[in-house]
C-alpha cells in the first residue's frame, strides 16, 4: 500500500506533457480482438487500468510485446476463449468493452459484470439493448453477462440515456456484422471518435462518430494498422485545474485544444488566463479565483470527470459556487475528505454548493474515486501544510507518473509506502 504525501503553497511554473487518453485505450485495446492480424498502438498511457487491459487480453491467447514504455504489439490471432472472469472483470468499468468486442468476434461473450469508480448505479441496460437490437440473446446467468448470436444483423438502436460505454460496446458489436447499425442519441465524447478512427484505419466503416448519430456498415473483417492514441482531455484538465488552484504560469502539451473548450471556458470564467496554441496551452492561475456554477452534461457539456478537480479551486474562491451532476446519481462522495481540509460545501443529491474558503489547510485524507483522488492532489497542492492521500490506487488507474509530472512544475508530491497495519515492526 502507498500513499501520496504533499505539501502546499507552491506556484506550478513549466511544462507538463499530457500522455494518451484513458478512455479511449481501454476500448481500443479490446478492439483489437475484432483484426485479424497485428496491430500497433502508439501513445498508450502507463495507468494500471491499460495493464488489467493487457493481462485480460493475454488471459484470452492474444500475443502481446511491449515495443516501448507507451507503445504495445498484439497478436489477436491466437484467442480462442470468450470469457473474462469476475476477478479480471470487476476491477474496472471497461472489462465491459470485451462484451461487444467478442461479441463481435466470436457471436459468443460471456463476461462478469464490470467494476468502476462507486458513483451509485451504473447499470447496463442501455448495452444489453443494443446486442438484442443486433440479435443476440443476452441472459444474466451465475453472475455472468452470457451473449450469444447465430450471426449478428445490422439494426437501429436508440439510446433512452447517453452512455459511452453503450455507445462504444455496440459500436464494437455492430463492426462485423451483416449490414447497417443506425446508433442514434449516441454519446459524442473524443474517446468515441478516437475508436472509430482506430477501427476505420483496420476497415471498418463507420460514419458520424462525434455526433449524436453513429452508422456502422458492418464489414467481413478488419485488416492490422498502427495507430496512436489522443491526448487525454481528462488527465490535461486535472493539470490546467492544478495550475490555477496554484495561481501558477503552467505550458500544457501534447493536447487536442478543442477537446478542452469547456475545461477552458470555466477556467476563464473563474479568472484564468489561458493562452491557445495548436497542440498545447499556457494556463496561467489568478490570486484568488472567482465563482462559477458548473452543470455537467455529456461531451460537449463540461465533463463530469472534471467534476472533483473544479470542486477543489471552487472551494478556495470568492464568493458561492453551484456544482450540478447530471450524469451521476452520487458522484460527491469526496466532499467529506475536502471538509476535513476546510472546505464549506453542502451536498443534496446531485449539487453541491460551495462557499469559498480563503485557504485549506492540509490533512489526512482518502481517494474515494479516481478523479476524486486527483482531486485530493490539488487540494494539496493549494493548501497550507501536508496533506497525505491514501488508496492512491485510485489514483494510479487514470494518471501516468502524476509524481513525476507535478514535480517537474515545482509541485512537492512523494509517493510513500505504508507497511501492512498487521505486521508489528521488528524490535531492533
Ligand atoms: C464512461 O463511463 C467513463 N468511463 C466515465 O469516466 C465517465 O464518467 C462516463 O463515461 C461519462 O462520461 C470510461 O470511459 C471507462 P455512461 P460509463 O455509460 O460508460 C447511465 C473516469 O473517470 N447508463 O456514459 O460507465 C449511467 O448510469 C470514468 O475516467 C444507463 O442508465 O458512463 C449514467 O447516469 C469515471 N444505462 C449515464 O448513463 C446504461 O446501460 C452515463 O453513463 C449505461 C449508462
Amino acid at each position: 500500500m502507498d500513499k501520496f504525501v504533499v505539501k502546499g503553497g507552491k506556484r506550478l511554473e513549466g511544462e507538463i506533457t499530457i500522455s494518451g487518453a484513458k478512455n479511449a485505450a481501454v476500448a481500443i485495446l479490446p478492439a483489437v480482438l475484432l483484426c485479424d492480424e497485428v496491430c500497433r498502438i502508439e501513445n498508450v498511457p502507463e495507468i494500471s487500468d491499460v495493464s488489467v487491459m493487457i493481462r485480460i487480453l493475454y488471459e484470452l491467447g492474444a500475443k502481446v510485446k511491449m515495443i516501448n514504455r507507451d507503445t504495445i504489439e498484439i497478436d489477436p490471432t491466437g484467442v480462442g476463449s470468450c470469457m473474462v472472469s469476475a476477478d479480471m472483470s470487476n476491477r474496472m468499468r471497461a472489462s465491459s468493452y470485451f462484451m461487444g468486442a467478442m461479441l463481435g468476434r466470436f457471436n459468443r461473450a460471456k463476461v462478469a459484470p464490470p467494476g468502476g469508480c462507486d458513483f451509485g448505479v451504473r447499470p447496463i441496460d442501455q448495452h444489453i439493448k443494443g446486442f438484442e437490437a443486433l440479435g443476440a440473446k443476452v441472459v444474466i446467468d451465475n453472475g455472468m453477462v452470457d451473449a450469444k448470436a447465430d450471426q449478428l444483423i445490422g439494426a437501429p438502436v436508440y439510446l433512452d440515456k447517453v452512455s459511452v460505454g453503450a455507445t462504444i460496446n455496440i459500436i464494437l458489436a455492430s463492426v462485423k456484422a451483416r449490414g447497417m447499425t443506425v446508433i442514434e442519441n449516441a454519446a459524442k465524447e473524443p474517446h468515441i471518435v478516437d475508436l472509430a478512427n482506430f477501427l476505420n484505419s483496420m476497415g471498418a466503416d463507420i460514419m458520424g462518430a462525434g455526433t449524436n448519430v453513429i452508422k456502422i456498415r458492418g464489414v467481413r473483417s478488419l485488416h492490422g494498422t498502427t495507430y496512436s492514441i489522443i491526448p487525454d482531455q481528462i488527465e490535461a484538465g486535472t493539470y490546467m485545474v492544478a495550475a490555477a488552484v496554484t495561481g501558477g504560469n503552467v505550458l500544457i502539451k501534447n493536447v487536442i485544444p478543442k477537446h478542452l473548450e469547456s475545461i477552458i471556458a470555466k477556467l476563464v470564467e473563474t479568472g484564468a488566463t489561458v493562452e491557445q496554441y495548436d497542440d498545447s496551452l499556457r494556463v496561467i492561475g489568478p490570486e484568488r479565483p472567482k465563482h462559477c456554477n458548473i452543470i455537467t452534461l455529456p461531451h460537449p457539456g463540461f465533463p463530469t470527470d472534471m467534476q472533483p478537480q473544479m470542486a477543489v479551486l471552487l472551494s478556495v474562491a470568492e464568493g458561492t459556487s453551484i456544482i450540478t451532476d447530471s450524469v451521476w446519481d452520487n458522484r460527491f462522495r469526496y466532499v467529506d475528505q475536502l471538509t476535513i481540509m476546510g472546505a464549506q460545501i453542502q451536498v443534496d443529491g446531485r449539487v453541491a454548493v460551495i462557499s469559498g474558503v480563503e485557504k485549506l489547510k492540509g490533512a489526512p485524507v482518502a481517494a474515494t474515486d479516481l478523479r476524486a483522488g486527483a482531486a485530493m492532489i490539488l487540494a494539496g497542492l493549494c493548501a497550507d501544510g501536508v496533506t497525505e492521500i491514501e488508496n492512491i490506487e485510485y489514483i494510479d488507474r487514470g494518471y501516468s507518473n502524476v509524481v513525476e509530472k507535478l514535480n517537474a512544475v515545482g509541485g512537492d508530491i512523494k509517493r510513500v509506502n505504508i507497511p501492512p497495519q498487521n505486521v508489528i515492526p521488528q524490535a531492533l
